[in-house]
């Protein structure tokens, strides 16, 4: 079964074509990235209006690239939530009548489930249950993966994203957006021990998680720091900061598996790029004897192909939308 896949959520607009759910057949992302980065952060009505101007040449191209024509297509999958909303609508209006133009089922998919699926595509032999832990720019969620469209969130961060953590502390020292790369660049050879960040921990659930503080603890000392003129170890800054992330993620993340029995651990979303991240969560999974699966670096950011991925079993599971399809900022996994 062929899955036409849209997604548009943020600041990438893309395109894939997904065979059963588990093969790429071509995955067309136009990152908006660069329009963005003046601003240091996504400004909505550009991103809308960016989204508006690319979808459907990429379509165009997402078909001629899959070696496919618009007869080939079975279904028309959709991420609709969460996200921008104007950006979102644009991705939910455009399946709507590319679904109705084909006569083929439209498949919302929500965008989390999508960067889960992400796993699918890289590791043929992964299949639920296991735990995962989501984590991106707007989300970071630990979720009990019971089957493929069966979820529950386990804990959540109950302020700021990890990956908005790293936006803000790129840009507090000056690197541009999106911030999480260039601060993992910067953290190679820095002493991760030189500046001591706080590890956000809450009261009541211990599955939550907390990452203000620690965005507060950066700004606080960069700022500190060049009031009095004191030059910072950026590197060693960046790795101290990247620590604390970490020490924040895979420990929460393993006693959760150790207690709910978990013999696998799955990372997704555009934090799980992270090269500390992903050696922090090896190690523990090493050392605990659990399996461990992190997609490939091109499938952890937003993309077409994890909504084609997850589309596929969303209908799988009946799930299918009509024409009144709407876009959601908010939805709950
Ligand atoms: O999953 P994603 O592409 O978009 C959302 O669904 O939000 O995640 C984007 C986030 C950004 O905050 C970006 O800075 C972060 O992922 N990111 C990273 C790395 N690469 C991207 N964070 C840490 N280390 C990285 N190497």
């Amino acid at each position: 079964m062929k899955i036409l896949a849209f997604e548009s959520t943020c600041d990438e607009t893309a395109v894939a074509v997904v065979e059963d759910g588990r093969k790429i057949l071509t995955d067309q992302i136009f990152s908006q990235a660069k329009l963005h980065a003046v601003y240091g952060g996504v400004v909505p009505e550009i991103a809308s209006r960016c989204h508006v101007e690319s979808i459907s040449i990429l379509s165009q191209r997402a078909l001629e690239a899959a070696g496919i024509t618009r007869e080939d297509v079975d279904a028309v999958a959709v991420s609709y939530a969460p996200g921008l909303i104007g950006a979102v609508l644009v991705g939910v209006n455009f399946a709507k009548s590319c679904a109705s133009a084909l006569q083929v089922p439209l498949i919302p998919v929500h965008h989390i489930r999508g960067h889960i699926a992400a796993n699918y595509l890289a590791y043929p032999e992964l299949e639920p249950p296991f735990l995962c832990l989501a984590i991106s720019g707007g989300n970071t969620i630990l979720v009990d993966v019971r089957d493929y469209t069966d979820m529950k969130i386990l804990g959540a961060t109950r302020d700021d994203a990890a990956g908005e953590c790293f936006d803000k502390t790129a840009r507090v020292l000056g690197l541009p957006y999106p911030g999480g790369k260039p601060i993992d660049e910067l953290s190679q050879g820095g002493d991760d021990s030189k500046y001591t960040f706080p590890i956000g921990h809450v009261d009541g659930n211990p599955y939550d998680m907390s990452f203000s503080g620690l965005k507060t603890a950066v700004i606080n000392l960069v700022h500190n720091a060049e009031q009095k003129g004191e030059k910072l170890d950026r590197a060693s800054l960046a790795a101290s900061f990247t620590k604390a992330v970490s020490d924040s993620l895979v420990p929460r993340t393993m006693m959760a598996a150790r207690e709910l029995g978990y013999d696998t651990v799955v990372v997704a979303g555009g934090v799980a790029a992270n090269s500390r991240i992903r050696a922090d969560f090896k190690n523990a999974c090493e050392k605990e004897k659990l399996r461990l699966f992190v997609p490939p670096l091109k499938l952890c950011g937003d993309n077409g192909a994890m909504i084609g991925a997850q589309g596929y079993y969303e209908f799988l599971a009946g799930t299918r939308a009509g024409s009144d399809l709407n876009a959601y900022a908010t939805m709950e996994l």
